[in-house]
């Protein structure tokens, strides 16, 4: 067996070498998914743990090598994935790995949105300032360096955008050939344009992402074809380090809670191995509260959480919040370990509520895209459930750009987004903050005068209202 690394069954317990896992990444046993474990693993083994030889990395010098990696010019140690490599050590030749440079995402504060939420100090970790624009690329750089060792020619995802322009980016950078199956006409023109750019084989699918996870699950079973969905245990050691970099950029302070969208139910799953596998490493002496939001038209996670007989029921997803349109999850074992094992929550949300997180997290100059504003919905609801107490320190894990998906942004502040029945159920204070928020573009003649009677209608009205004037300077 590997001497660095192992996977390990999640549902059975089983353990195979990393190399020889089948294509579709189930175990053959119980069709579970894998973990990744490592020598300084809970229960990689009794008694090991106590020998020398897998003595648990030293806390205090990877902190400080982490932190000294960032002035370096090597592009592995500039990488936010790879300069944790001591937690991820999956590959055989680091120097060899492909990267974009990605992660290094900025935690940002955000004032107003906490206020409309309830709690006194509230951060976003925006991973979509990865080079593709959203927290895919730490998963990505992870899995397809694997693909690379394992000496495949060909990858491929299904995907609802974000994989597949992640994947087809780093498969170009590696020189790999891909293929991308998406739902035909639900995906947002800026993600399937990226899989374009970058060179992919681009397959529309007529069904969902569910249909085409399916379809390409038995076709890598044909063909030497490395799967890089999430199902990939690799991916999820990258998409493990925002966890990292979180407590790094707290001054190794831990947040009381996380909260972050589900689709797959990778993600979640993920950043809380992240976070267990530091409290188990003695970086962190205690884990946040992870809560998973999914949108109220694509909520089967929600749902197992409320059905007394905890049985899984796909769901025929429907959203515009279309990166998480997905009915049929298949991380969901794991994301809702995570979720039991550190307290947090499982909430959803409406597309009304979606399409105002959004506008909000917008207006404070952040702006992610449908599926990451998920987490500010979610938030106000774990608030007013008094789950989440003022004075805990919240972190959004905002997981995609806002230029992923314009046209959803454009229809919004147009007042062509929501439907006439949508609307009608909006209290009065949601009809307020929409028109507040929505800045529909003016279109006037190139006038002189024109121009500055509707600036200074428009300066008039703003100074009235006597929002946003004098907001303060946002870190
Ligand atoms: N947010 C964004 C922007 C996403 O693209 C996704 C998933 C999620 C949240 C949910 O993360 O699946 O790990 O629970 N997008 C996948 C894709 C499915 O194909 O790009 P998850």
């Amino acid at each position: 067996m590997s001497a660095t690394h192992q996977l390990r069954c999640t549902t059975c317990g089983a353990r195979i070498a990393g190399d020889a896992v089948r294509s579709d990444f189930r175990c053959p046993d119980c069709n579970g998914l894998y973990e990744v474990i490592y020598p300084w693993s809970q229960g990689w083994s009794a008694e090991k743990t106590a020998s020398a030889e897998v003595r648990l990395p030293n806390p205090g010098g990877m902190r400080h090598l982490w932190q000294e990696r960032k002035t370096s010019t090597m592009p592995v140690d500039q990488s936010g994935v790879w300069r944790f490599r001591e937690l991820l050590p999956i590959v055989r030749d680091v120097e060899r790995v492909v990267t974009l440079r990605e992660g290094n995402t900025p935690l940002y504060e955000m004032p107003r949105s906490a206020e409309l939420a309830g709690v006194d100090w509230l951060l976003a970790k925006h991973q979509g300032m990865n080079p593709t624009g959203s927290f895919k690329d730490t998963g990505m750089t992870a899995a397809l360096s694997v693909a690379v060792e394992r000496g495949f020619q060909w990858v491929a995802c299904a995907s609802t955008g974000n994989t597949s322009a992640a994947m087809a980016a780093y498969a170009a950078r590696a020189g790999l050939r891909c293929i991308v199956f998406i739902p035909e006409g639900k995906i947002a023109w800026g993600k399937l344009s990226q899989s374009m750019d970058y060179g992919a084989l681009t397959v529309q699918l007529k069904t969902d992402f569910d249909g085409c996870l399916k379809l390409l699950t038995k076709l890598v079973q044909q063909f030497p074809i490395y799967l890089l969905n999430s199902v990939n245990p690799y991916r999820l050691e990258g998409q493990k380090t925002p966890a990292m970099e979180i407590v790094e950029q707290m001054e190794w302070q831990v947040p009381e809670h996380l909260v972050v969208p589900g689709g797959n139910l990778g993600n979640s799953s993920a950043l809380g191995k992240g976070f267990l596998e530091m409290k188990h490493l003695g970086l962190i002496q205690r884990v946040p509260k992870i809560s998973v939001i999914q949108a109220q038209g694509a909520n089967p996670l929600y749902r197992w959480f409320g059905d007394e007989n905890r049985e899984m029921k796909p769901v025929k997803a429907e959203t515009r919040a279309t990166a998480i349109r997905i009915g049929n999850p298949a991380s969901w074992r794991k994301a809702s370990r995570v979720i039991e094992e550190t307290g947090g929550w499982c909430e959803q949300v409406t597309e009304q509520e979606i399409a105002l997180a959004k506008a909000e997290i917008g207006a404070e100059g952040v702006g992610c895209e449908p599926a990451s504003a998920v987490t500010l919905a979610g938030l106000k609801k774990l608030v007013a459930a008094g789950r989440v107490t003022r004075e805990e320190r919240v972190v959004l894990v905002l997981t995609g750009h806002t230029l992923k998906d314009p046209q959803y942004t454009i229809d919004y502040h147009k007042g062509e987004l929501l439907t006439a029945a949508e609307m009608a159920g909006e209290t009065e204070a949601e009809r307020e903050s929409h028109a507040a928020l929505r800045k529909p573009p003016l279109v006037l003649e190139a006038d002189e005068a024109v121009v500055l009677r509707a600036l200074e209608e428009r300066m008039a009205t703003a100074n009235a209202a006597g929002t946003q004037e004098t907001p303060g300077t946002l870190k």
